[in-house]
């Protein structure tokens, strides 16, 4: 069974003694409501090190004010039972109340505080990033990859990201750290930081999970109804099929780009972005020269979904 930790100061010190006998920890960091997308970098962290630590915690710096945060959904007890279950399990689940709150009484910090930190994480939580990290003022910022794709729509996003790692990195120390590339964006960020500021930790990247339909894990998902779920699908198969078409030979981006547009948008989707980029600049690219990668945000219903493949030409 996983130990539980809600102090930042008590995650520091089980880091700290462990590292101290020897073994190599692996982070996993997370928002909660745990799938199988999730889990696989569970799976994925036990390939890099001896001991893992899992982050539950809903980053209010990276919702801004018209986003998700009071609905963002989460089940503490559920994420408990799903950790438990992975394959050579996890050691510690890291589930601060708020990483912003520098005044946070640790007397506060009962058993029964312990089991309900993740219920703060969903509801009761204000809606405000300005309120919630109003004590707060240093940002890491990863100038000019955070400016493309998903920072476009989402100015604070990759500030609040790149922030909230930088701070889980010095509590838990870990010498390696697993994210996802359905947040392809997010992933490359985080490694051009580590890169930039010398954190001393190696930082992997694991492959998208999808359901047996195509369609890419995401704790949003459940907020599709079961149609637009369906429509949904229009955006991975649009990718797959952009990927057949480049690896027969069409390498023109405009092609690419329309075709998946089109589709997403027949679907009933709206594009936020569609855009062809090189792996690790994220800068955009007309023609396939070299390995790129095909990202996809779109809207379904109040649904914002994002999607990616990677093209190896
Ligand atoms: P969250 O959305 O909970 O995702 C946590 C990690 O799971 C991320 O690295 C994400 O890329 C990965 N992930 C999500 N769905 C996946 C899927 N279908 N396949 C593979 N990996 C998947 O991303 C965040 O949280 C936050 O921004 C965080 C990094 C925790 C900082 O607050």
């Amino acid at each position: 069974n996983p130990v539980i930790i809600t102090d930042k100061d008590e995650m520091r010190k089980w880091s700290r003694k462990m590292r101290s006998q020897g073994k190599t920890i692996g982070l996993v960091p997370t928002m909660g409501y745990l799938h199988q997308g999730h889990l696989s970098l569970i799976r994925e962290a036990h390939n890099h090190s001896q001991l893992i630590v899992v982050s539950i915690y809903v980053n209010p710096g990276q919702f801004s004010p018209s986003e998700d945060l009071s609905t963002y959904p989460s089940d503490f007890h559920g994420d408990i039972l799903k950790l438990k279950s992975v394959p050579g399990g996890v050691d510690a689940v890291f589930c601060p109340k708020n990483l912003y709150d520098y005044n946070y009484n640790e007397r506060q910090n009962t058993k029964n505080e312990k089991e309900n930190c993740a219920a703060g994480h969903g509801a009761g939580v204000v809606s405000c990033v300005e309120e919630e990290c109003s004590g707060h003022e240093t940002w890491v910022r990863v100038e000019r990859l955070e400016k493309g794709l998903c920072g476009k729509s989402r100015p604070v996003f990759f500030r609040g990201v790149a922030t909230i790692v930088t701070k889980l990195f010095n509590i838990v120390e870990p010498d390696v750290a697993v994210f996802g590339k359905k947040d392809y964006q997010q992933w490359r960020i985080i490694q051009r930081m580590v890169r930039d500021l010398d954190f001393a930790i190696e930082i992997v990247g694991s492959e998208i999970m999808r359901d047996s339909d195509g369609l890419a894990l995401s704790s949003r998902n459940v907020h599709l109804s079961p149609e637009e779920r369906e429509k949904a699908l229009s955006i991975s198969r649009s990718l797959l099929e952009a990927k057949s078409a480049a690896e027969e030979g069409e390498v023109k981006c405009r092609e690419l780009k329309d075709l998946a547009v089109t589709k997403i948008t027949q679907a009933g989707g709206r594009i936020d972005y569609a855009e062809i980029v090189e792996q690790e600049s994220l800068e955009a690219v007309e023609e396939i020269k070299s390995p790129v990668v095909f990202c996809i945000a779109a809207w379904f219903g109040k649904v914002r979904l994002i999607d990616n493949i990677e093209i190896n030409i």
